[in-house]
């Protein structure tokens, strides 16, 4: 497939960082993080986000790159994601505010009708959070957020975040043993 993975600054860059490895070998990724994905992804992992996609196969844009492919629906992707996405980012791709390439992608996502799903992480949530989630929601987005898992007992935080990522390839109907299923 071909996939835009999309980094806004909110909290939780394990969970790009661990949908990049997952996707990397069999993918053709496309990938933007805004200037406070990149702050916060080296604050929550240790590791400079540019040295970190250096050694992926992913292509990189800037997000100011309105020159991308991300930025024409004429250009086929087959899903967008927002991984983590802030409530800034989920605002402006609620009111087709696409002032940069990360919410410019989504909004092509969604005119041309293509997948967009998008991980929301903040709490509490505001009435202004859910009902931009409800907006897009209606009109076939996934709101997907980064909820903690119980029933099958995950051991660490990777165990989790394992849990987030599988529900998400489940999205893209990519199989996946990445969390122990109900049987
Ligand atoms: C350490 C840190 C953690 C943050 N975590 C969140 C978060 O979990 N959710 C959120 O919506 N914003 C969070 N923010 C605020 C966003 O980074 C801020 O609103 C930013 O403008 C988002 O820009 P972007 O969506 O263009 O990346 C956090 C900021 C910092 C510095």
């Amino acid at each position: 497939m071909k996939i835009a993975v999309l980094i806004s600054g909110a909290s939780g860059s394990i969970l790009s960082k661990r949908l990049i490895e997952v996707l990397n070998d069999n993918h053709e990724l496309f990938v933007v993080a805004s200037d406070e994905a990149k702050w916060i992804f080296k604050q929550e992992t240790e590791e400079e986000f540019d040295e970190f996609i250096r050694k992926k196969k992913c292509k990189v844009f800037k997000n100011s790159d309105f020159s991308s492919p991300l930025a024409s629906g004429s250009f086929k992707i087959d899903a967008g994601i927002i991984i983590p996405c802030s409530v800034k980012t989920l605002s402006a791709v609620a009111c087709g505010y696409a002032s940069n390439l990360i919410t410019r992608c989504a909004d092509v996502c969604i005119k041309e009708k293509r997948k967009l799903i998008m991980v929301v992480r903040e709490t509490p949530l505001s009435p202004i959070h859910l009902e931009n989630m409800l907006k897009l929601s209606k009109i076939g987005v996934v709101i997907l957020p980064p909820m903690l898992t119980f029933y099958n007992k995950p051991k660490n935080l990777e165990d989790a975040v394992d849990f987030v990522i599988g529900k998400l390839l489940d999205q893209l109907n990519l199989h996946n043993n990445l969390f122990k299923r109900w049987e």
